[in-house]
Formats: structure tokens, C-alpha cells, sequence
């Protein structure tokens, strides 16, 4: 596995490669878990070589503490990709990819960029796309993985990919759960015991959604868990929404033709967790 931190020698590395090689890309903030592990081991399968980044972006933080609290287990997350076979590990500096103008570009990603996250996270989409507009242009993938736990910002990135006319396959990777239901996160880590044991009720709480939603409108559903969440004594609801799967506009009436997903937001103290389903 060759460990990169110039932006020059991984694209020396690349260019390198024989003509066809397949080359599949994982973007990753570090603090690797099973859930980053899973979208490696997919990569792997279905390209010649992979290629994971690692770089805590900060124009993606909307609060300068969150960027701060950021875990970071390089260490760790070396040894993890040598054991699934990762290739090639670029870990470049904050300086090495924005030089002295640590800024994002502005992106019009059609209005998903204004739902959810996107009201509560200000300007995170663009430095999503920012960075990953910029891995792109180093990487030169063939195929890149994004999970479904961020499923707004895999929606953003294929739109991105489609409006910029870069020439790279986005797929998507299921969501990947500890046994307990809890959607694997870096941010898990820093939960106290107790908001350990109380978070996989977000998850139990989205199942139940889901029935909920076979038989109740989007409005009763959204009050059931508002409910549900005003009674628990340490998650706090920051959003729940019912939206569109493609455009993630708020739903308005329910039709059979489209595709539907549950997408929530909750605290446990300041740790900000995120989940969604499919309905
Ligand atoms: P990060 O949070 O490190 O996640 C890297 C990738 O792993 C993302 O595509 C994310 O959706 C996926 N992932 C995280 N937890 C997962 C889980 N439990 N199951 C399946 N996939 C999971 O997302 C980012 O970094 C950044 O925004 C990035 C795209 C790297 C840009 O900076």
C-alpha cells in the first residue's frame, strides 16, 4: 500500500497505471469504521486499483469546534486499509489542497443543497463539493463510493458529477449498522456511555416510521416521531422529514409512483448524529 501526501507524486502514481487500468475512489474524513471499510471492500471488487483519501476537509464544518473534535486515528486507519487491500492512501494537508485560501467554491445542485442538512448545516454542501470536485480532478476515478448514510450529500455528488460533466460513475453503498441498529459514524466514538446505549433508538424509531407510514400520512408520521423523541430523556430531534428519494423535496401527497425515504437529524448532548430509510 503506497501512502501519498503531495498532490504531484499520487498523480505521478496514477499516471503510471497501464492504459484501462480501473481505478475506484473512496473519499473519507478518516476514523474508519466497518461502514468506510464496506464501500472499500466494494471498490475493490469491482476495479483494478483503489484509491482512498483521507482529509478532514474544513470548508465542509459549518462549527469551527466540530472541525476541532474531529477524530483523528491515522494510525489506525493505515493499518485498517492494509487489511481490505487498499492500494493507494492519499492523506493530503489543509495547505496542500486550498494553498493559503482555505474556501469553498458556490454550487447550484438544483435546490438539493436547501433541504435538510442544508438548512441546518450552512454552506456544507459546498465544501462537500469542493473537495471532492478537487479529488476527482487528482484521482481521475473510474468509480467512486459514497454511502447511503449521507444520502443528501450522494444525491449532491451525482448531481454534481452530472451538471460539471466529470467523467466518473457515482454508486451508492447501503448503510452500513452496528448490531444494535446504530448507523456506523466517526461520531459515535465521542458518545458517552449512556448516549451510547439511547442512540439506536433513531434507528428503531425510523423502522417503526416506515410501518407507521404504510397506514398514516406524511404529517402524522413526522408528529408520531416528534412525539416519540419530546419523551426520550437524552436524544434531542433536531429534523425529521419524509422527502423525495431524487429531488429530496419535502413530500406533499403521497403517490405510488415515487420513491420515498424518512431522514432524521438528533443530538445526544453536542454529538449530531444523522440516519434515513428507505420507505
Ligand atoms: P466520511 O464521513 O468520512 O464518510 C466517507 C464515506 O463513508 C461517505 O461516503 C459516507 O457516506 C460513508 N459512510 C460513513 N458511514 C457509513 C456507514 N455507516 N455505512 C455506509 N457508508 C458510510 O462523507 C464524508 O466523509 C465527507 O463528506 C467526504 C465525502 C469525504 C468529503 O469530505
Amino acid at each position: 500500500m503506497l501512502v501519498f501526501a503531495k498532490i504531484k507524486s499520487v498523480q505521478q502514481k496514477i499516471n503510471s497505471l497501464n492504459k484501462g487500468t480501473k481505478i475506484g475512489f473512496v473519499p473519507t474524513m478518516g476514523a474508519l469504521h466497518r461502514g468506510h471499510l464496506s464501500l472499500i471492500e466494494k471498490a475493490k471488487i469491482e476495479n483494478n486499483i483503489v484509491v482512498v483519501s483521507i482529509f478532514v476537509n474544513p470548508t465542509q464544518f459549518d462549527k469551527e469546534e466540530d472541525l476541532i473534535n474531529y477524530p483523528k486515528t491515522i494510525d489506525k486507519d493505515l493499518s485498517l486499509l492494509k487489511s481490505v487491500g487498499c492500494n493507494i492512501v492519499f492523506v493530503p494537508t489543509a495547505k496542500e489542497i486550498y494553498a493559503d485560501n482555505i474556501k469553498s467554491q458556490q454550487f447550484d445542485f438544483d435546490g438539493l443543497e436547501h433541504q435538510m442538512e442544508g438548512k441546518f448545516r450552512k454552506g456544507h454542501f459546498d465544501g462537500v463539493g469542493t473537495i471532492v470536485k478537487r479529488l476527482f480532478e487528482i484521482v481521475t476515478p473510474d468509480n467512486s463510493y459514497f454511502g447511503e448514510k449521507d444520502f443528501q450529500q450522494l444525491q449532491i455528488i451525482k448531481k454534481m458529477v452530472q451538471k460539471n460533466q466529470i467523467p466518473v460513475n457515482i454508486i451508492g453503498c447501503d448503510i452500513f449498522r452496528e448490531e444494535d441498529g446504530l448507523a456506523m459514524s466517526s461520531r459515535n466514538s465521542r458518545l458517552t456511555y449512556e448516549q451510547r446505549k439511547a442512540a439506536p433508538f433513531i434507528y428503531k424509531t425510523l423502522k417503526q416510521a416506515k410501518i407507521e407510514f404504510g397506514i398514516k400520512n406524511a404529517l402524522e408520521v413526522t408528529e408520531w416521531v416528534k412525539n416519540e423523541f419530546e419523551k426520550h430523556p437524552l436524544l434531542e430531534l433536531e429534523y425529521f422529514e419524509i422527502a423525495n428519494e431524487e429531488t429530496l423535496q419535502p413530500i406533499e401527497n403521497k403517490k405510488t409512483s415515487q420513491k420515498y425515504r424518512a431522514f432524521i437529524a438528533v443530538f445526544a448532548g453536542k454529538i449530531r448524529l444523522i440516519d434515513n430509510i428507505s420507505l
